[in-house]
């Protein structure tokens, strides 16, 4: 009789049979930097995820390298008072995220890939992704020029890979011809190809302070459409994307499928705040077995086809998986 369970009856056999298994090496931790801290402050709906202050994110950007993931993408949280309708901390030199990028380069050098969010919401006081036209649309053409001098910052304050993320079209095709002219041929572009409106992004808000009212669903895609990413990974291919994103991640696990088949450059999921703070919460009530439910979310990934996986739990996964 054929019996399949005869390769599921010890640990041993389960886990030599294993199709999928994650490696630390597959892991980005997302990491928030508060400027004007001098101490981590906790962001109440991701519990065990903060804000950080430069020090302690220099400290978080080691453990992250002592325990093998391969990077680490960083979010920057302006004082609020800089915030302005055109995101002017993500232009300036010294603004958070660039003095983050630095701080994390010499820390760890090479040793981690150092990522940027590229991306208006943190630093506008609309909370947009974009610049906004005099009807309050975010404008599109107007916003890919700030992604442009953004994006020069950011590489000249040593990020390995930028991560536009906001979902204006031609987004990745401009920010390439930026960095090509301004000599920086060699940053890397992680598109966030498959984006979509997510009701999982909230935790996000208050981790970055974000002044948003309203959505995104005139930019980011529409939950029910799961061709329509593979029209976009086409346009990030051509517009020069070095990798691709889908996101939120477990909502989508369908359309991470579809991309991972189409896709000839490394794919990654983003496990976005509000899919964290669903187990953790979750968790905190007794409700699920918290390990147990990180695991098996974090192979869902590699099982719909992911390389690489952000995941706010990566650093600690990775350490349990040594
Ligand atoms: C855009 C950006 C967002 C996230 C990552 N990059 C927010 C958004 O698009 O609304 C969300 C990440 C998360 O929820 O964990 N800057």
């Amino acid at each position: 009789m054929v019996r399949p369970r005869r390769l599921r009856g010890t640990a041993a056999m389960r886990r030599m049979v294993a199709e999928n298994r994650v490696h630390p090496a597959d892991l980005i931790l997302p990491a928030f930097v508060r400027e004007g801290v001098s101490e981590p402050v906790p962001i109440a709906s991701m519990p065990g995820v903060v804000q950080h202050s430069r020090d302690s994110l220099r400290k978080a950007a080691v453990e992250a390298a002592e325990a093998g993931l391969s990077g680490i993408m960083l979010f920057g949280v302006p004082e609020e008072d800089k915030k302005d309708a055109v995101g002017t901390p993500g232009t300036d030199p010294d603004g958070i995220l660039q003095v983050a990028l630095r701080d994390v380069r010499a820390e760890v050098g090479d040793a981690l890939v150092v990522m940027s969010d590229l991306c208006l919401d943190e630093v506008t006081d609309h909370g947009h992704c974009g610049v906004l036209d005099a009807e309050g649309t975010v404008d599109n053409d107007a916003t890919l020029e700030r992604y442009a001098e953004m994006a020069l910052v950011q590489a000249s304050a040593g990020a390995h890979v930028l991560g536009p993320s906001g979902m204006m079209d031609g987004q990745v095709g401009h920010v390439r011809r930026a960095l090509d002219e301004a000599g920086h041929q060699d940053v890397a572009l992680l598109a966030y190809t498959a984006k979509y409106a997510s009701a999982f992004y909230g935790p996000f808000r208050e981790a970055v302070n974000s002044s948003l009212t309203g959505d995104r669903r005139a930019y980011q895609q529409d939950a029910p459409n799961g061709r329509e990413a593979l029209r976009e990974l086409e346009l990030d291919l051509a517009e020069g994307a070095d990798m691709v994103m889908v996101k939120p991640g477990l909502p989508y696990l369908d359309v991470l499928r579809q991309i991972a088949d189409a896709s000839p450059v490394p794919v990654a999921a983003y496990q976005i705040s509000g899919e964290y703070a669903m187990v953790e919460a979750a968790a905190e009530r007794g409700w699920v077995d918290r390990e147990r439910a990180v695991e098996e979310t974090l192979t869902a990934f590699k099982r719909a086809g992911a390389d690489l996986i952000l995941t706010y739990w990566a650093t600690e996964f990775a350490a349990r998986l040594r």
